[in-house]
């Protein structure tokens, strides 16, 4: 039986589009990533918010790169020989934003609770707004701290409303895994940079 988006939003069902599971449908996400829409509602800026990553040469993997608000520069703050890979679930967003960024970043198609990184092979990971879209942000956690060498970075941006009732269990969950080393909490985002710990929990 077809689910109507009504249904859909009282039940909190995840919506499903290209057999994976999201809480928001896909077609919203690119609407999600205009520049000035972000500016209003999350006092998002692309140049400034990706100073929370380090710059260096490294491998670092975009996790829900989706309309790309920040892959362009995040790939300028990494600087020149990092390798940066984007990854969402969704081919046509993988394509688009290998088509708008030109030579540089690879793109993959891939579900965040399944990420196609050998264990402990990435250095640094980048989630904007995107894992509290999972269907499972928990298990979509803990497979970052399964790619992620120990010490490497992770970067979160995650929007407050989508968390509800699931934030203090995803914040025990980063702390069982993760060092917290900087934190900022607005109305509606938290940001995080964290490193993996050496033996996570
Ligand atoms: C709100 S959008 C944010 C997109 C982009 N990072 C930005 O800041 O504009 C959420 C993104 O998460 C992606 N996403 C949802 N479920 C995912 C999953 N299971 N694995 C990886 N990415 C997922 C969506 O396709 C979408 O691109």
């Amino acid at each position: 039986m077809a689910i109507s988006g009504e249904t859909r939003k009282r039940h909190r069902e995840p919506a499903v589009a290209g057999g994976v599971r999201t809480r928001t449908p896909s077609w919203a996400y690119r609407l999600f990533s205009q520049p000035v829409l972000r500016a209003v509602l999350g006092w998002d800026f692309s140049a400034r918010d990706v100073r929370w990553v380090r710059p260096g040469p490294r491998l670092v993997a975009e996790i829900g790169a989706g309309g790309g608000f920040y892959s362009r520069q995040l790939r300028e703050r990494l600087g020149p020989g990092a390798r940066l890979v984007v990854v969402d679930p969704f081919p046509p967003a993988v394509a688009r934003l290998c088509a708008r960024l030109g030579q540089g970043p690879s793109g993959v198609v891939a579900d965040g609770l399944c990420l196609p990184f050998a264990s402990g092979s990435l250095e640094a990971l980048f989630y904007g707004y995107s894992l509290e879209e999972f269907a499972d942000p928990f298990a979509g956690l803990r497979e970052a701290a399964r790619v992620l060498r120990p010490g490497g970075q992770l970067v979160m941006f995650l929007w407050r409303p989508m968390l509800r009732g699931r934030r203090r269990a995803l914040l025990e969950l980063l702390d069982a895994n993760f060092v917290v080393d900087r934190v900022s909490t607005g109305p509606q985002n938290i940001r995080l940079a964290c490193h993996r710990r050496e033996a996570p929990g």
